[in-house]
């Protein structure tokens, strides 16, 4: 008995020996993720993406250990959360900021702190309006070999959309007048994404050699519900002038297309309608005829490039400062095909 017990006491020793030594090998890499509001539809996907893709990559030895922030889309407030991370020590930062205009101050001082940064899908304003750069506006980004951007360049976004109407048999001009009129529900104006948007999307049509002309044009800050009541506001002062309905997101498509079904118009039939993103919702209204278009804003691509390059950080690997994630056309086309 004597010696069986001591067999088990040196057994249960080498064991609570290894468990240590196994604890000792596991790194535990703290991860801090500011998004700039949580109610955001298509943020949501890209957050429960970054925290799916994450997981996926844990080992046995390697971990993360992932902490969000909901901005609340109030700069102040992402400030502290930033703040926060900083003082918690952590390894790498994904940020997703409520104003590019900010994005100077805060790279600062994460950079000061020596934590890596990897912002995404708000690309803090890096051209005019021709396209040149604007150095100063990224210098930050550019100057820091710990700092990168991963997004998708909205100007294709808002192309794809134009071009969806150009590609139509009478190209949007519905009641043949010669001209394509529009309405334009648009997204945070200070936001690259809905700046581009609403300039490519008119100037598809433009470079193809359409006429065009903007009923009205208001700011949705890519919420449905504004964008229902935008739509359905423009619907009465301009009935059947409208032709087409640009939204610079399908959160605010889905509003619109409630609002145009709600005041007894077609989708297809007497109005066409384009929004950007390509939610679950907004391309089963396209399936169904609903919608005449929208754009994949491929949150994995983008949640899986920003998750990769965050990794490379944490590893000391060298990265680029900048990772674009192109945009796919969603129009009855490319439905039918899937
Ligand atoms: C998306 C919008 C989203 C915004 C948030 C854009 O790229 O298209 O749906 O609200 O990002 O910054």
């Amino acid at each position: 008995m004597k010696k069986f017990l001591a067999i088990l006491m040196a057994a249960l020793m080498m064991i609570s020996m290894f468990a240590v030594a196994g604890a000792e090998d596991v790194k535990t890499y703290k991860v801090g993720v500011a998004i700039y509001q949580y109610t955001d539809n298509f943020m949501t996907l890209y957050r429960n993406e970054i925290e799916a893709y994450f997981k996926t990559l844990e080992t046995d030895t390697v971990k993360y250990e992932l902490t969000f922030a909901d901005g609340k889309n109030d700069m102040a407030e992402q400030t502290n959360q930033i703040r926060n991370f900083i003082t918690q020590g952590m390894n790498v930062i994904i940020l997703n900021l409520v104003q590019t205009s900010s994005a100077d101050a805060v790279i600062d001082e994460i950079v000061e702190a020596g934590i890596p940064l990897v912002l995404i899908n708000r690309e803090p304003l890096a051209y005019d309006a021709d396209g040149n750069t604007i150095d100063e506006a990224y210098e930050g980004i550019l100057n820091n070999p710990t700092v990168c951007y991963v997004g998708a360049d909205a100007r294709q976004s808002g192309t794809f959309q134009g071009k969806m109407v150009a590609d139509l048999p009478n190209h949007g001009d519905i009641n043949g007048d010669g001209v394509i009129s529009y309405i334009m529900i648009e997204g945070d104006p200070e936001n690259i994404d809905a700046q581009y948007r609403t300039e490519f999307s008119v100037k598809a049509l433009t470079d193809a050699g359409y006429e065009v002309k903007c009923l009205d044009d208001q700011v949705g800050n890519w919420d449905q519900t504004k964008g229902q009541e935008l739509c359905a506001n423009a619907l009465t002062s301009f009935g059947y002038d409208i032709e087409v309905v640009f939204c610079n997101n399908d959160a605010m498509a889905l509003g619109a297309a409630t609002a145009i079904t709600t005041a007894g118009r077609v989708v297809g039939e007497d109005i066409y309608l384009l929004g950007v993103d390509a939610l679950e919702e907004a391309v089963q209204l396209v399936r169904e005829g609903e919608m005449t278009g929208t754009v994949l804003n491929d949150h994995i691509g983008q949640s899986h490039a920003a998750v990769d390059v965050a990794v490379k950080l944490l590893n000391g690997e060298a990265i680029e400062n900048y990772y674009w994630v192109d945009y796919v056309m969603v129009n009855q086309e490319y439905v039918n095909a899937q």
